[in-house]
């Protein structure tokens, strides 16, 4: 299923995220997906396994010009002459000429302004052919609003946490009011039970509406998850690292939701965030150095 973004570009709407996913494991992950039948895959420069990515795309097999790499850039390296050489440290690391998607991790409110230099920077690599499409990552309406008034190409795509807990449908206003794509970081509500992320949190792959809904269809809570976010028109990433689970995310285009059982996970959302606020700067980690290629 390919979705068309806002400059015409086509991008696949399920993509493998490979956020935690550890350098040594993440390049068989690739591999295994591309060969799976997946056509899209989410990294960030902060995510340190770019190098494996590229790896692993081309261990698959599968050529390079059927496969959407999308990263982002590190807030460390925001300002528009830093963004610029963000993507050669990014495209080196890949081992590619072109980046089909390129985006901002998230809004800094420490340093808006380089933020939007940053955002410039990305219209420059745009307009030079360096990058198919650019966006936003972790941008709430009020981001959007400011970075919309402050330059001239509206992104393609705003990532965000998404998943029946936390749908976010403010932010998701904003974006179809400005024809932004949401795609969902989180889809299947993996942050709520990654390590070191609060053992509290509830957990929506044991939701017992998504279990009922699962049994009816004879499909996993996860793959109901996936589809939900497919039908509401969404770009969704899960991460695994597992081959089964890896298979079991793409099995997701054999069967249609109802509109009843939309709405019954819809009716989840709970309006609070598991991952970080994007308001809230993190100083110290926004600070950590993006290495060079050659180091
Ligand atoms: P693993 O890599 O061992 O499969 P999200 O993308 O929503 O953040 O979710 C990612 C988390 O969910 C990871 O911990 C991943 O672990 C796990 N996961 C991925 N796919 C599935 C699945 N189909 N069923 C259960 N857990 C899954």
């Amino acid at each position: 299923m390919e979705l068309v973004l806002n400059n015409g570009v086509t991008m696949p709407a399920l993509g493998l995220g490979v956020y935690q996913s550890a350098p040594e494991e993440t390049t068989a992950a690739v591999a295994t997906a591309l060969q799976t039948g997946y056509r899209h895959v989410d990294t960030a420069a902060m995510y340190f396994n770019e190098r494996e990515v590229g790896e692993g795309i081309r261990r698959s097999g599968v050529p390079r010009e059927q496969v959407f790499v999308e990263t982002k850039v590190w807030v460390s390296d925001y300002g528009y002459d830093e963004t610029q050489h963000a993507f050669d440290k990014a495209a080196a690391k890949l081992g590619v000429d072109r980046i089909d998607l390129l985006i901002l991790h998230q809004p800094a409110t420490d340093r808006f302004d380089r933020t939007v230099a940053a955002y410039r920077g990305l219209e420059k690599l745009l307009a030079d052919g360096k990058v198919r499409a650019i966006g936003v990552s972790n941008f709430m309406r009020h981001h959007l609003d400011e970075l919309l008034a402050r330059t001239e190409v509206v992104p393609a795509v705003n990532q965000i946490e998404l998943h029946p807990y936390f749908s976010q449908p403010d932010v998701q206003k904003a974006d179809d009011e400005h024809g932004i794509l949401t795609q969902a970081w989180s889809p299947i509500g993996g942050i709520t039970f990654y390590p070191g992320w609060g053992a509290d949190r509830k957990n929506v792959l044991e939701d017992p509406a998504v279990g009922a809904v699962a049994t009816a269809y004879g499909k996993t809570p996860a793959q109901i998850l996936l589809r939900w976010q497919l039908q509401h028109g969404r770009s969704a990433i899960p991460k695994s690292t597992n081959p089964g689970r890896i298979a079991e995310n793409f099995a997701v285009f054999d069967f249609e939701l109802t509109a009843g059982d939309m709405s019954r996970i819809d009716a989840l959302d709970l309006g609070v965030r598991n991952g970080p606020d994007p308001d809230v700067p993190r100083t110290e980690l926004f600070n950590r150095v993006i290495p060079e290629a050659t180091t």
